[in-house]
């Protein structure tokens, strides 16, 4: 049994191998492409490629990794569609994490201007952020997703099955995004989320749990597909979690995407306390469940204005200033709200002590 949201095309399905099928079949073109990366073409394809309907399609692999996310494996999959002589009516299915989901779908969007792609998310992160909401691309002259396209997936289809496989960090890189979607939704989705154990919570409940985060994320794109306001509420704790996130890149020991959100999202309830009046009690609960399930990030003093500069980098912002998304409570998000450099850099003495505070308490 499938259940569909919002009759948006996302899919929760109790077996992917039936579920899948009405969806196969019904198409004019029986051709078929699937990318994988290296890793989901040996945890994740044979699931697939055990459907009859889907044994004679075209598997395409690229390297695994974000750093893969690039020129030369777009140019890999658009020869490979040549090769094969996709057209306009053949069917590229996205099977594999965010970076699948974002390459993929651009290599679909551009090749003969625009075939259909589904998105077959493997990574708690893709299932709830990167395969749903329409967003396409590659990372370019050393910028992360500095081309690419909105453009919606005819169908995402989501089978907890592939989750099996998944190591922990990449599980608890994901459920940061579920963390955040919590907090500028409802008090009671936030209760649930911080409820629930990550490390060894049940099966059923996450499914529960990362549907409910999908529908929210689905509901804000649904009201601002092309990021014109709304939609900037999904950047709560990106601001500063991707300048740490590229700082880890730029150190040679990068941190993945969540562990990077999870820092800027207790630098931005900082912020979000100081400038929009939230709760001091739920800042402390807020900050004191986030440290404890994410790994401590160590920066310096030294680091700040190089953190700054990169935040001033941000393709969110407008004119000179750096926009934020911040919340004056659970689930009262404050778009475009703008913070001095000053603010910014008690944030992150806010983030480096309080971690302090974390480890010395447990
Ligand atoms: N388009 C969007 O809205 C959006 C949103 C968030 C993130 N993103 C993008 O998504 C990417 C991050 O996504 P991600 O964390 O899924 O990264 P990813 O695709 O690199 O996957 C993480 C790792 O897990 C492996 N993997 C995938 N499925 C697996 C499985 N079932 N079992 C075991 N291993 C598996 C992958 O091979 C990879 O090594 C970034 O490129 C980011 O920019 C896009
Ligand atoms: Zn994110």
């Amino acid at each position: 049994m499938t259940e569909e949201l919002h009759q948006s095309g996302v899919l929760l399905c109790s077996d992917i191998s039936t579920d899948i099928l009405p969806y196969i079949e019904g198409r004019d073109s029986k051709q078929i492409f699937v990318l994988t990366d290296e890793n989901t073409a040996k945890l994740c394809a044979p699931i697939l490629q055990s459907i009859p309907q889907l044994k004679e399609a075209h598997y395409v692999t690229i390297p695994a990794g974000d750093d893969f996310k690039n020129l030369e494996s777009l140019a890999k999959i658009w020869s490979f569609l040549g090769r094969h002589k996709a057209t306009r009516h053949s069917l590229l299915i996205n099977l594999g994490g965010g970076v699948i989901s974002d390459i993929g779908g651009f290599a679909a969007c551009t090749y003969k201007r625009g075939l259909d792609f589904y998105n077959i998310p493997t990574t708690l992160l893709s299932i709830v952020d990167a395969a749903v909401g329409g967003k396409t691309g590659i990372n370019f002259d050393g910028l992360k997703n500095q081309i690419g396209v909105i453009r919606q997936p005819q169908h995402v289809f989501i089978d907890p099955q592939f989750l099996s496989t998944l190591d922990e960090e990449n599980r608890i890189s994901g459920y940061a995004e579920m963390v955040k979607h919590a907090l500028i939704s409802s008090e009671k989705d936030w209760k649930e989320v911080t409820a629930f154990d990550i490390h060894d919570g049940d099966r059923e409940t996450l499914k529960n749990l990362f549907w409910k985060s999908v529908a929210i994320k689905e509901r804000v794109v649904a009201i601002d597909p092309n990021e014109k306001g709304m939609r900037k509420a999904l950047n709560f704790g990106h601001t500063i979690g991707h300048a740490i996130e590229s700082v880890s890149h730029e150190k040679e020991a990068p941190i993945l995407h969540g562990m990077a959100v999870a820092v800027g999202m207790v630098a931005e309830l900082y912020l979000s306390h100081k400038k929009c009046g939230f709760p001091q009690q739920i800042l402390e609960q807020a900050v004191t469940f986030i440290n404890a399930m994410y790994p401590a990030y160590a920066f310096g003093d030294a680091d700040y204005e190089h953190l700054y500069d990169l935040m001033t980098q941000d393709k969110k912002n407008e004119g000179n200033r750096i926009n934020f998304t911040l919340l004056g409570n659970i689930g009262d998000v404050q778009i475009n709200t703008h913070c001095t450099k000053e603010e910014i850099f008690a944030a992150m003495d806010f983030y480096r002590n309080s971690v302090l505070s974390t480890s010395i308490n447990h």
